[in-house]
């Protein structure tokens, strides 16, 4: 579930390129990639992190009241689906990491509220390589028409990094 090591480190190293005033995460889990992301925000910046399971969520807060960004990160308990209309702000970077069957759905939820000349990130957009398989399962090739979708949309440009288990790098134009 948690981003690798080496991941968090791009995450890192993106957030420190784009100092990003607004960051909005779809799946905290236990907080790495927040923490992770976090680490670029310059002082009045702000990171929103969305988790369904309020388990996680007390887990991840540990984390995030023990960092150095504690203050600027924001912690919303519940479906990503019903938090996203709700937020009135708009995005420098997202990052979507949540279910994968839904990546559509948040896409199109959060896209209307990333700046022009901000950024998406998607995870697992290779899904262990099923991606190319001929036959796929229900998850693979919602995921698969999920990239094609990207590949031909207008709204943005973008590109797959072949890195751990696939990261779709786009910018909305
Ligand atoms: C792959 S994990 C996130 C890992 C985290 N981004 C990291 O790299 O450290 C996916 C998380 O998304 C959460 N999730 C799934 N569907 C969601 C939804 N509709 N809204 C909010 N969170 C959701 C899951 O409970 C799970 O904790």
């Amino acid at each position: 579930m948690i981003s690798g090591h080496v991941q968090g480190q791009l995450l890192s190293t993106i957030s420190h390129m784009l100092k990003p005033e607004r960051i909005l995460e779809i799946g905290t889990f236990t907080g790495y990639a927040s923490l992770c992301l976090a680490s670029g925000l310059p002082s009045k910046g702000k990171l929103i992190t969305i988790e369904v399971k309020p388990e996680l969520a007390a887990i991840s807060q540990k984390y995030f009241d023990r960092s150095a960004h504690k203050e600027n990160i924001h912690a919303l308990i519940g479906d990503a689906k019903t938090i996203i209309p709700e937020l009135d702000e708009s995005f420098d970077l997202v990052f979507i990491d949540a279910n994968k069957k839904e990546n559509d759905i948040i896409y199109e939820l959060v896209l209307p509220k990333i700046k022009s000349g901000g950024f998406i990130l998607v995870d697992n957009v290779l899904w262990s390589g099923k991606v190319v398989d001929q036959i796929k399962d229900h998850d693979t090739r919602a995921i698969d028409t999920f990239n094609k979708k990207l590949k031909d949309d207008s709204r943005i440009e973008c590109m797959i990094l072949p890195l751990r288990d696939g990261l779709t790098l786009a910018r909305k134009l």
